[in-house]
């Protein structure tokens, strides 16, 4: 592990274990709360809010060179930093939003702040009608946390072991307990290490583990911090899958921060996108892809191999052997006429059109943003 990975998150020991020790201490103090579902379904009241919340750190300033290092070591000097700067947004009852942005965007502080973790500096935050400081033991009975750099869990305790302490500090009823079990045994394969302790769990393992153990007193909202880091192909898709379940059959609302775009796409129809502490894009996947992605990618095979050749209304990519990638405007351009002008030129064998990756976009939208708002 590098040296600033280990500088920039060396906070996480100090609050994260603060706050699971508030959380286990809350839930054994407060009733369950009332739900906030009618009998139709509905909520009752507005769900998650924030408006214009900051989060400012201060931190220790850095100069070059011996000599400053020495005058800092003698006389600190702090800077102020907008680790989230002026962020407003609100969600549904039931929806997944996905929470990106570039490493040290905003994500986490963002996250430690709606799960009452951290206090704003500045802004009101509203989650199921508590403000997730005030009124902290409450607000932790509608929250489910988990966050993928840290295990919620007894590190020398089995798994199954965990869930029972946890419902013995919810005191949630039996039938729940039971019920849930069963659900995470059929959708996390939790019976397959459900007796061996955390510590000798696989990451994916423990990442299934931390899940149930985060939604064993039945939250109303789940905030996901970056939840399958370092997780194998097959467990993402398993997670991926209960994710989706419980926020399709529980209505279980879904903040989910990752560097996954494969992910969001998969489970986001909405996302929220953060750069430097800004808020940059809070919409739909479809409308970034219409309004960033309008490019498409055609490939084409010839009967031959020809010499590049350029189109009126598209432009050549690249080349390879009998094979051509031209680059075009979806909404400009019909690909039959696209089709029709390389046939003029010689015999087609195949050919495939191609959405630019998301990725590519997301990519270019922090890249356009991050430059706007320097200048
Ligand atoms: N406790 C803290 N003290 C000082 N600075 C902090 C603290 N926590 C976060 N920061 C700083 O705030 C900024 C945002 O950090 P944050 O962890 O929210 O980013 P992130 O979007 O989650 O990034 P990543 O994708 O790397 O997880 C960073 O510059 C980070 O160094
Ligand atoms: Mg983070």
């Amino acid at each position: 592990m590098d040296h600033h990975w280990a500088e920039k998150h060396s906070h996480l020991d100090t609050d994260l274990d603060y706050f699971f020790m508030l959380l286990n201490e809350a839930r054994k103090a407060t009733a369950a709360p009332p739900s906030i579902f009618q009998s139709s379904g509905k909520p009752v009241m507005p769900f998650l809010t924030a408006e214009n919340i900051t989060k400012q750190f201060q931190r220790r300033k850095k100069k070059e060179g011996v000599w400053g290092t020495l005058t800092l070591l003698l006389n600190p000097e702090y800077e102020v930093i907008n680790a989230v700067d002026d962020i407003s947004f609100a969600v549904d009852q039931g929806e997944m939003v996905g929470y990106i942005g570039p490493n040290g965007a905003g994500k986490s502080t963002t996250i430690k702040m709606l799960a009452g973790i951290l206090t704003p500096t500045r802004g009101r935050l509203e989650v199921c009608g508590l403000d997730p400081c005030r009124s902290r033991k409450e607000h932790t009975r509608n929250i489910g946390v988990v966050f993928g750099q840290r295990t919620h869990l007894w590190w020398d305790v089995p798994v199954i072991d965990s869930l029972a302490l946890l419902r013995d500090i919810y005191k949630g009823p039996e039938a729940q307990y039971r019920a849930n079990l069963s659900l995470f045994n059929d959708l996390l394969g939790l019976h397959e290490f459900q007796h061996v302790p955390v510590r000798q769990l696989s990451l994916g393992q423990r990442v299934r583990a931390d899940i149930a153990a985060a939604l064993q007193h039945n939250p109303q909202i789940l905030f996901l911090d970056e939840p399958t880091i370092g997780v194998d192909v097959i467990s993402k898709d398993k997670l991926r899958r209960f994710i989706q379940q419980i926020n399709r059959d529980r209505k279980v609302t879904v903040i989910l921060t990752t560097h996954d775009t494969n992910e969001i796409e998969k489970l986001c129809p909405r996302v929220i996108i953060i750069d430097q502490g800004r808020l940059i894009y809070d919409g739909s996947v479809d409308n970034i892809r219409a309004h960033y992605g309008s490019e498409r990618v055609m490939t084409v095979e010839f009967e031959e191999e020809i010499a590049d050749f350029e189109l009126p209304t598209a432009a050549l990519l690249k080349s390879e052997g009998r094979k051509k990638w031209y680059r075009f405007n979806r909404f400009d351009t019909p690909v039959s006429d696209l089709i029709a002008q390389l046939s003029a030129h010689c015999g087609v064998v195949d050919l495939t059109v191609q959405d630019r990756e998301i990725e590519e976009v997301i990519r270019a939208i922090y890249l356009d943003k991050a430059q706007k708002m320097r200048d």
